[in-house]
């Protein structure tokens, strides 16, 4: 039924095994790596029996557009995005990372990732609730909803959990983690992200309520590394469907987060098999997406009902 198959992993041969992450299979070329975004969908940090076919593409070519558009404000890890240049480096082209891959510079990734918001909505929406307003040192005012903006974008760092889930910390945990000089430069790149990307997608009539960056450590200071804003990192709003306090369609994981919400699944792996109507759903949202973001069409088309 489907156009093409999920990619749910790589093995490409006289390569050493990846290290696979839950999405991306990272590959040490010695002097670069070979990252490729496959089909693979997690929610609620739990990888899914079955895939996207067409996601990793989605992603990394959303990723490519973003790392480029602000690479004026960062420096980031792309060497190449060109299937071409990859095959000439790589010496033998192959088909299944087209379109998915990069040559990346490597760094060490930082311990905390990046996180701004502009909104007031999921954990920091239960951080709101719980703490009488004040949270990651800024008092709010009462009476705000899941969904109000907040006076200005905020920075609020979340550690990197090896195994369950990251867990927001304090400005002065982050600088426990990461030393303080780091933990300023990495906020003051994330706050600049984050207000140049927002400001885009307005005139695509998108809100950008969230988003997540990497940074890495190299000898040429902190790189902006992994994905870039895209909906597995980012919360993304309809402009014109979008009230405080009511339930926004956003280009998210929230329709699958729904679907295993009801689905009664227990959350822990392995994770289920998703119907062909939520892969379906899934995947247009990515499209819609790309499409809104970008002003390019999509380079997936949809899967054939
Ligand atoms: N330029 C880079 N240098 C070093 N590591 C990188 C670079 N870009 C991305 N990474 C790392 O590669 C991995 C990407 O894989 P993926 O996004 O699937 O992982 P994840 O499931 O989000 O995270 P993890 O498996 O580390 O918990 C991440 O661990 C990320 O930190
Ligand atoms: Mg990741």
């Amino acid at each position: 039924m489907t156009a093409m198959d999920a990619v749910l992993r790589t093995d490409i041969p006289g390569l050493p095994e990846p290290r696979r992450g839950k999405v991306r299979d990272v590959y040490d070329l010695g002097d670069c790596l070979l990252i490729v975004s496959t089909d693979r969908l997690s929610a609620f940090d739990v990888v899914m029996e079955n895939g996207v076919p067409g996601k990793g593409i989605i992603l990394n070519q959303l990723s490519l557009f973003w790392f480029e558009r602000l690479s004026a404000i960062a420096n980031h890890h792309i060497i190449t995005g060109d299937d071409r240049a990859i095959a000439n480096r790589m010496g033998a082209d192959h088909k299944a990372l087209h379109g998915r891959a990069i040559l990346a510079k490597k760094a060490e990734p930082l311990k905390i990732e990046c996180v701004a918001r502009g909104y007031l909505t999921g954990s920091l929406y239960k951080e709101y609730l719980a703490s009488d307003g004040l949270v990651h040192g800024f008092q709010l005012e009462p009476g705000l909803l899941d969904g109000s903006p907040l006076p200005e974008p905020i920075f609020t760092p979340a550690t990197k959990a090896e195994e369950g889930h990251d867990q927001n910390v304090s400005i002065r945990q982050a600088e426990e983690i990461e030393d303080e000089q780091t933990v300023r430069h990495a906020s003051d790149l994330t706050l600049r992200l984050f207000r140049a990307a927002a400001s885009h997608v307005t005139g695509a009539g998108l809100i950008l309520a969230d988003t997540k960056f990497e940074f890495g450590h190299t000898d040429d200071g902190l790189l902006w590394i992994d994905e870039a804003l895209t909906p597995d990192s980012s919360r993304y709003w309809e402009a014109d469907q979008w009230r405080p306090g009511i339930a926004r369609p956003g280009f998210d994981k929230q329709f699958v987060r729904d679907y295993l919400e009801e689905s009664g699944w227990d959350k822990q792996p392995p994770g289920p098999r998703l119907p062909d109507s939520v892969i379906q759903g899934t995947l247009e949202r990515y499209i819609e997406a790309y499409a809104r973001i970008t002003g390019l069409p999509s380079p997936v088309t949809g899967i054939p009902a």
